[in-house]
């Protein structure tokens, strides 16, 4: 129901997130596995198993194979032995190339099947994050950023498994296998392959620092990118002639990344080089070792040319495993986080419990502050709202309308002090409960890319119903109270018009877009409503008119008004004025302009944009008084 604007944040809080360890991210992603597709994730396991342990066999077969071709040609055995090993190693590698193709394509199946599972989990968990989780810059990255961590989750927990149970048994299979023919043989080659999965290990690090430190300056690139190129910046950018001062910030953090990454692979890369002509110098060793046991007589010719051919083979694997596996999983590991810390991030809580929101709402010491601010946006708010009261909000720019708005409704949870809300605290009860019976049209309202009737009707849902967007009546009546007329030629379609010109349809003014979000806050079936300055686009006039007409439909009903124009004020039962983050005065119109203060002062300020008005009417300050009076 309450849309919010989490775009145009830029950071300046300290990135001081947790770092996940590997272990524990795959300890977060398995039971999801478990649960969304156990038998399947154990058969990969089994056939990886079967794939691993089939190309340990090919050397085996090719030993005896070898060994019986040559003892065949000395004369010392029948062909036909030979014959039949060279057949068996044929349907080992026929097997073994069938497993890789079952093998890749379970694979694929998994990480299909499994990302649409964590899709579905993830926009449920979307739904029961704590609004107040987006006014933190650094949750940005990992909300923005938790879909590519998803994908690159299931790969790295599927190129995990895949070490487990794919070439730790190849390479155990091996180890043993050269164990029993010279153990030298097994050990050189662990050692041989120790250098590259450390340097690999030490560039994971290095990225990973790197990923932290690139993070607020890719979030600052990216967003001047959108200042100069997006659609809604384009035009003011243009008119200010400020491109050339976006492009130079572009730059400068362009350079800026740049350098970083190029330090981080300069240094690595160095590394890797040196480690590689190690590896180099183990490779001839372990030939030079086979020779030696060939020429000593310690192992046999089949032996030899087996473990010759098979050699290249570990090489390639082995590479494969640290530059490939290794290398994509810290590669991942910060997109993977982002997706983890989402997946932790704090959730409202609270009760199924019923809500009458209609029963007013009682604020006892309730102080708020922004996450990461330094200062509170409210503090020490004592407020009663009685059931069925119209309140005003009124104050100055920054004063903590808005912010009032989000404690009232229960948007965000006090940081000190109690919000109770038909009696019920804000903190016992669960969001969807709450937001049951409230609607409300909030300063930042949504443009929705959808046709008019859904853009009003979209309000309509109580969680998981579908939208009741055919109900002519109803949107009739919402356009009606929001002075909305779908049947002028604003909407060449009526209710149909697409209101998106990027799917062929049409924009409207900021005042019809207005009137839109009125609506759909009408729409909303509500005892509990709040309008927060939906209006700015609207003259102050206009904005009167349509304030006092939702004062008549809204009698009875709960409902806060929030405007820094008076005029409209006045039509509430009581108005709160709200000063640098506390309550300055609460009173009628006529109270606090005997009061002195700064409504007073205000009111005396933006007295003549309320001036003339349309004779045939009365004055709207006669009308409002008889509001009041009734
Ligand atoms: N996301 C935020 N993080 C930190 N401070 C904020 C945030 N949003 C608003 N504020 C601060 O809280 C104060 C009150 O803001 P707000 O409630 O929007 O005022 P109003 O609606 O009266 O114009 C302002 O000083 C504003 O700078
Ligand atoms: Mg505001």
């Amino acid at each position: 129901m309450v849309p919010i604007n989490a775009q145009d944040k830029k950071t300046t809080a300290k990135d001081d997130r947790r770092r996940i360890s590997l272990p524990a991210i795959l300890g977060r992603l398995l039971p999801f596995v478990m649960q969304a597709m156990p038998w399947f994730f154990l058969l990969c396991v089994v056939v990886a198993i079967v794939h691993g342990m089939s190309y340990g066999l090919i050397t085996l077969v090719s030993q005896h194979f070898f060994d019986a071709v040559t003892q065949a040609v000395a004369g010392k055995t029948a062909v036909h032995i030979a014959v039949w090993l060279g057949i068996g190693l044929g349907a080992v590698n026929i097997g073994s190339q069938v497993l890789n193709g079952v093998h890749n394509f379970m694979g694929n199946t998994f990480l299909k099947k499994m990302s649409g599972y964590l899709t579905v989990r993830m926009n449920a968990k979307a739904s029961r994050l704590d609004p107040v989780a987006y006014e933190t810059p650094a949750l940005l990255d990992d909300i923005n950023k938790a879909d590519e961590g998803m994908t690159n989750s299931l790969f790295m927990l599927f190129t995990v498994m895949n070490l487990f149970v794919f070439y730790v048994p190849y390479f155990l299979f091996m180890g043993f296998y050269l164990y029993q023919l010279k153990p030298l043989l097994a050990i050189s080659l662990l050692l041989v392959f120790v250098p590259v999965a450390a340097s690999q290990l030490i560039r994971s690090v290095v990225f990973a620092r790197l990923e932290d430190k690139a993070a607020p300056i890719r979030r600052e690139f990216e967003y001047y990118e959108r200042c100069i190129g997006d659609r809604d910046y384009f035009k003011e950018t243009r008119l200010l002639g400020a491109f050339g001062f976006f492009r130079e910030l572009y730059r400068t953090s362009l350079v800026l990344l740049n350098r970083q990454t190029w330090t981080a692979e300069s240094r690595t890369g160095l590394l890797e080089i040196a480690m590689r002509l190690l590896t180099l110098a183990g490779y001839v060793g372990v030939l030079y070792l086979l020779f030696d046991a060939l020429l000593k007589g310690e192992i046999s010719i089949g032996a030899f040319s087996a473990v010759f051919a098979s050699i290249d083979m570990m090489f390639g694997i082995m590479k494969e495993i640290v530059s490939d596996h290794f290398g994509s999983i810290s590669r991942n590991l910060g997109t993977v986080r982002n997706f983890i810390r989402f997946l932790d991030m704090p959730e409202r809580g609270g009760r199924e419990l019923a809500v009458d929101a209609g029963g007013g709402i009682v604020l006892a010491g309730a102080r708020f502050r922004y996450p990461g601010a330094g200062t509170d946006a409210l503090s020490g708010v004592d407020l009663e709202v009685e059931p069925g009261e119209t309140i005003a909000i009124v104050g100055e720019n920054g004063a903590g309308k808005t912010t009032l708005v989000k404690l009232l409704t229960g948007l965000y949870l006090p940081t000190e002090g109690s919000v109770r809300i038909g009696g019920v605290d804000t903190r016992d009860v669960s969001a969807p409960a709450l937001y049951r019976g409230i609607s409300g049209v909030l300063q930042k309202y949504q443009r929705y890319k959808l046709s008019l009737r859904d853009n009003v009707a979209i309000s309509g849902r109580t969680d998981g119903d579908e939208p009741d967007s055919r109900d002519d009546d109803r949107l009739e009546l919402a356009a009606r109270k929001a002075e909305l007329d779908a049947g002028s030629p604003v909407f060449p379609t009526g209710w149909e018009t697409m209101l998106s010109r990027e799917f062929d349809g049409v924009d409207l003014s900021g005042g019809q877009w207005q009137r839109v979000a009125i609506a759909r806050g009408f729409y909303r079936a509500h005892e509990l409503v709040v309008l927060d300055e939906p209006t700015a686009a609207i003259d102050p006039v206009e904005e009167t008119r349509l304030y006092r007409q939702f004062a008549e439909i809204a009698r009875g009903k709960t409902s806060i008004i929030v405007t820094h124009r008076l005029g409209s004020a006045r039509i509430a039962d009581r108005i709160v004025v709200v000063e640098e983050g506390r309550l300055a005065a609460i009173g009628t119109h006529e109270e606090l302009l005997q009061a002195g203060g700064k409504y007073a002062e205000m009111y005396r300020a933006q007295a003549q944009w309320y001036g003339r008005d349309e004779e045939e009417d009365g004055s709207p300050e006669q009308e409002f008084q008889v509001l009041v009076d009734k």
